[in-house]
């Protein structure tokens, strides 16, 4: 039993904190557009939102609901409340018990899923077992905080007990939200930017990856110390709940973007991979990325180059080469380059890069193709040999270390487009025309597996030789689609909603965005949002293709986090490719307006960056035509590219200046080589009008 005797009130030095990041790199926007969707809280003191279930003698439980009620438990008895959604931070309460009384306890735990809800204490961190309840002594009256080292990252249910023959009255009993620590309690739900659909669903989603990386910012001090690492795993046989908490400092600064919220608290460069994005387009919170990414970039292995799995501790004390995990940390100096503009950081970081890469590129081959020696990956199976995510994922950071080295000017990485093209020329002997999808690698006998990563990857990259070849795999990973999602044959019978992250993306990079809208109502919003294990409000790890909470990779199951920063894909792409406004160069100096809606009638966003608001707002119209208006900063320049599909030619596309009746451009769309593209390039920043017509 874990007994908290502390009543210390864990407030005292946030606020000083709070005052050094205000501001660095965006300009707050004073009323954010659809705040009505912010699932973030706006301030920090929340109560519960409904009684869940009550057991044993409890008078007015839903006295806690709010400031000001009582509940009294008398003898063994148990309540447990909803919050309504994920939450995260620091249980309190105040407590009076009959005059005399000796010896009362009251133990509070936490789950996050509905399933997990147990009458001895939490959901699980560790691969075994579950977590204990806290432990609160409870004589005569006074107040109880949980000790900072017991915030807990992420629930949805709070277990009151009292397992004590005497009774308690409890009042106040609250939380104090912990995530984001960066933020001033009146600036918790100023998001930068936003998104809006007539698919009300899809509203839910954008907000709830949002909220889902919003979670996943934590204090830095507030890491996992893995304290059972080596001590419990997954064959540990666990008979008693285990004790926990997190207090280990993973980076510097105030604030750290890490995996999971419950856990692991880590940084791990994979996750940022799709968090990062989607950061971008909701907070544009930055700064958070860049403590992350630095504490990457420490551990990196001044002999070969080698960037760690994971941040500290996790880092050091299992010092595993990840080869694609190290150029998941190498998109991430590129990635908070594109969204920041800030080159002297890319500067200050172009050595590290380059010796990054440079150790990447050592493990290719004599046939072109890297040969992955090291297993670790996202935990899915059989990473090795001639791998195609792993090779997919190579030829697309040597593109943009190429980019990279064209912005500072540096000739010494001109051998990195013959790698490049070696890859892709290689790479065509992973093909399997029967299938329609790469196959794993080419280690003999042939595998039957056509991996979900490297499939999604190989149209990312751009790998694949044609846009047929992109739609033909489109379609094949469609097709093998279950109830619940698109499986990864590559991790058993599992749903990843990281690796389906990518492949939404490539559905929309492949020209087929039904694909990708078909998807994420299906996995994100019928499923992961919708469903009564879930927290309606935060993206889970991952899940089975037959619908259970089991995640191949681990084996107890109440150990899966239900938010996890890698699952909030469909954030930035609905932001990017269905209402179409992306960035193409630093800060947004160049820009890009695409919109593909898949069958949407609608589709709204804006962003800010250091250069300032961009937004977009498009409307289907008749046969297949789309109105829109969009708006860039002063000194960009852009491009407007209308994706019509291979039969759309014939129709008109015009762009306007905002309010300005004559057209600057007016010419016929084109279908070419079954590209059914237009695209208006050199357009400076400003406020337009366009669309394509067809009638
Ligand atoms: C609990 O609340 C009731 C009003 O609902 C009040 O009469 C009572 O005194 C309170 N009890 C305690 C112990 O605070
Ligand atoms: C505790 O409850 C008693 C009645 O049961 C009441 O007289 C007393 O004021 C309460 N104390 C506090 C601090 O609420
Ligand atoms: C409550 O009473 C028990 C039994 O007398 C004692 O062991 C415990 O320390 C007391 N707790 C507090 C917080 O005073
Ligand atoms: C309440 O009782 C049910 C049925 O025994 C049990 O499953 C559940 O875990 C209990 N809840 C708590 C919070 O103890
Ligand atoms: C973390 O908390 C545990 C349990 O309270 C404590 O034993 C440990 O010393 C703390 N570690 C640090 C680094 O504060
Ligand atoms: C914080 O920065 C110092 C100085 O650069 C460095 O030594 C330390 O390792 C950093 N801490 C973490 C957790 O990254
Ligand atoms: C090739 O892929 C299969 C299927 O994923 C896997 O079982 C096998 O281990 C892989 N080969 C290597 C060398 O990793
Ligand atoms: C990859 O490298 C390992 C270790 O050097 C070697 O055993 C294996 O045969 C290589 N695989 C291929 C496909 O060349
Ligand atoms: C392309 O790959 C084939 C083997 O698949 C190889 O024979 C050929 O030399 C490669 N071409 C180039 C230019 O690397
Ligand atoms: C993708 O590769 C093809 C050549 O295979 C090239 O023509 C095309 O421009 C590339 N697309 C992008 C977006 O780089
Ligand atoms: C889920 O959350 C949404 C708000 O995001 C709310 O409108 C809806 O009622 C909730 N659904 C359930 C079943 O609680
Ligand atoms: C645009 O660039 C010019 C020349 O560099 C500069 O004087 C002007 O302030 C810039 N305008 C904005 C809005 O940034």
């Amino acid at each position: 039993m874990l007994v908290d005797m502390s009543s210390k009130v864990y407030s005292g030095t946030m606020p000083a904190l709070y005052a050094l990041v205000l501001g660095c790199f965006v300009v707050q926007v004073s009323a954010v557009r659809y705040a009505q969707y912010i699932l973030t809280p706006s301030s920090r003191t929340i109560l519960p939102a409904s009684v869940y279930n009550v057991n044993g003698t409890v008078e007015n439980a839903a006295g806690l609901l709010n400031t000001g009620g009582n509940a009294t438990f008398t003898g063994p008895s148990a309540v447990t409340y909803d919050f309504g959604k994920n939450v995260a931070g620091l249980v309190s309460f105040d407590y009076n018990t009959t005059a005399n009384a000796r010896n009362e306890y009251i133990g509070i735990s936490f789950t996050e899923s509905s399933l997990w809800i147990n009458s001895d204490g939490c959901d699980a961190t560790a691969d075994a077992g579950i977590d204990e309840a806290l432990w609160f002594s409870v004589n005569g009256s006074g107040h109880r905080q949980a000790s900072k080292e017991h915030q807990r990252g992420g629930f949805r249910y709070l277990n009151v007990y009292h397992n004590t023959s005497g009774m308690v009255t409890l009042s106040n009993l609250s939380i104090h939200f912990t995530a984001v620590p960066q933020k001033a309690e009146g600036d918790l739900q100023a998001y930068t930017g936003y998104f809006h659909t007539n698919d009300e669903q899809l509203n839910r989603i954008w907000y709830a990856g949002a909220y889902t990386n919003d979670l996943c910012t934590i204090d830095p001090t507030a890491g996992d110390a893995l304290i059972f690492l080596g001590q419990v795993n997954s064959s540990s046989v666990v008979t008693t709940p285990l004790p926990w908490y997190f207090n280990y400092t993973i980076s510097n600064g105030t604030s750290v973007l890490v995996d999971g919220a419950k856990r692991d608290r880590l940084v791990w460069p994979g996750d940022m991979a799709i968090a990062v994005p989607s950061i971008f387009v909701s907070t544009s919170d930055l700064i958070t990325v860049r403590n992350s990414l630095d504490s990457l970039l420490r551990l990196q292995s001044s002999s070969t180059g080698a960037l760690p799995y994971a941040g500290v501790p996790f880092g050091q004390r299992v010092p595993v080469f990840s080869f694609t995990y190290h150029l998941y940390a190498l998109i991430g100096i590129y990635d908070y380059y594109l969204y920041s503009g800030d080159q002297t950081y890319l500067t200050e970081n172009w050595k590290r890069f380059k010796s990054g890469l440079n150790y990447s590129i050592s493990f290719i081959d004599s046939l072109g193709m890297a040969n992955v020696t090291s297993s670790a990956d996202w935990l899915r199976f059989g990473m090795g040999g001639h791998n195609i995510e792993a090779n997919a994922i190579l030829y697309h950071t040597l593109n943009l270390g190429i980019k990279l080295g064209s912005v500072l000017n540096d000739s010494t990485v001109a051998a990195w487009s013959k790698y490049a093209a070696g890859i892709k020329n290689a790479t065509k002997s992973l093909w399997d025309p029967k299938a329609n999808l790469y196959r794993d690698n080419d280690t003999m006998p042939l595998t039957t597996i056509h991996p979900q990563d490297g499939n999604a990857w190989a149209i990312i990259s751009n790998l694949t030789a044609s846009s047929k070849q992109n739609r033909d795999i489109s379609t094949a990973l469609a097709a093998r689609w279950g109830p619940y999602g698109a499986p990864a044959p590559e991790a058993g019978a599992t749903v990843s909603p990281f690796i389906s992250g990518f492949e939404l993306q490539a559905h929309y990079l492949a020209g087929q965005p039904q694909n990708a809208i078909k998807l994420m109502k299906r996995m994100w919003g019928d499923f992961m949002l919708d469903d009564p294990r879930m927290t309606n409000s935060t993206f889970i790890e991952g899940y089975s293709t037959n619908g259970d909470l089991h995640y191949a990779p681990y084996k107890n199951d109440p150990r899966i986090s239900h938010a996890h920063g890698w699952a909030t894909g469909p954030t930035s792409l609905l932001t990017f490719h269905a209402a179409g406004l992306q960035v193409t160069g630093a800060a947004g100096s160049t820009w890009k307006i695409a919109p593909q809606l898949g069958g949407l009638q609608s589709a709204e966003a804006g962003f800010q960056t250091s250069l300032g608001h961009f937004e977009v707002d498009v409307t289907a119209v008749e046969d297949g035509g789309l109105s829109l208006t969009f708006q860039t900063p002063a000194n960009t320049t852009g491009s407007v590219v209308f994706a019509h599909g291979a039969g759309g030619g014939g129709g008109q596309v015009t762009v306007s200046k905002l309010g300005e009746g004559t057209p600057l451009v007016k010419k016929r769309s084109l279908a070419l080589n079954g590209e059914g593209k237009t695209e208006i390039h050199d357009l400076p920043g400003g406020s337009y009008e366009a669309s394509l017509v067809f009638n």
